[in-house]
């Protein structure tokens, strides 16, 4: 059974997603053991509670730095036997002590097609008022490996959503979690927990059970 943590800053839909995917025994193989949030009020932790899982808070103020605290969580996380570490909406910048610490057992969803509409400064609602501002047709989400590179990571899920004429940032945000996010997550962390994904490269495999 892997132990996994869901890393969150906000509301924490895509957590809850994940809770009633595992209790639905859809994560096959695996189990969320910590919720951890970069803001104490942040409502992912009563989703935490509500379920029992135990939450954490991480606040940037008690460290000098972002790499103090990435540090300071990477050791966290391996005293508490995690083996997946899902970035749920996380808004901190973390640094590269987290990926040495766990290669190819990090998963972030992005709400956009990568490599459209990602990178530093493009989170939450931002990604989406830039795609209405270009003018794309279609959007959806990613699911990919976390690398060194901001988003740009060995992909493992992405889903197409339609870009509606009147749409706001805020409908489109949330027909992209619906249609695609709230679906893609689930099913990447139970295919890693199974131990169906393999990295080669930019390339990430499906085996077929
Ligand atoms: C989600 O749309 C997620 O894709 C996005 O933040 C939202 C969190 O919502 N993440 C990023 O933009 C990462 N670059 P939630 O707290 O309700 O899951």
């Amino acid at each position: 059974m892997k132990n996994i943590a869901v890393l969150v800053s906000g509301g924490g839909t895509n957590l809850q997603a994940l809770i009633d995917a595992e209790a639905r025994g859809e994560i096959k193989n695996g189990k969320i053991t910590a919720v951890i949030s970069s803001s104490p009020t942040a409502y992912a932790l009563e989703r935490a509670k509500n379920a029992g899982i135990p939450g954490y808070v991480v606040s940037r103020k008690d460290y000098a730095s972002n790499r103090d605290l990435t540090i300071a969580l990477a050791e966290q996380l391996k005293e508490q036997n995690i083996d997946l570490i899902v970035l749920a909406g996380f808004m901190y910048v973390l640094t590269d002590e987290l990926v040495d610490a766990y290669p190819n057992a990090i998963i972030n969803v992005h709400p956009a097609l990568i490599p459209s509409f990602c990178g530093e400064g493009f989170y939450g609602l931002h990604v989406h008022e830039h795609a209405l501002a270009y003018g794309v047709k279609v959007s959806g989400a990613t699911v990919h490996f976390v690398s060194k590179e901001c988003d740009g990571g060995p992909i493992i899920l992405q889903k197409a959503v339609e870009v509606k004429e009147d749409d706001t940032p805020e409908t489109l945000q949330r027909r992209i979690m619906e249609q695609a996010e709230w679906k893609l997550l689930p099913r990447a962390v139970s295919l890693f927990c199974e131990g169906r994904l393999s990295v080669d490269g930019r390339a990430v495999h499906i085996a077929e059970v």
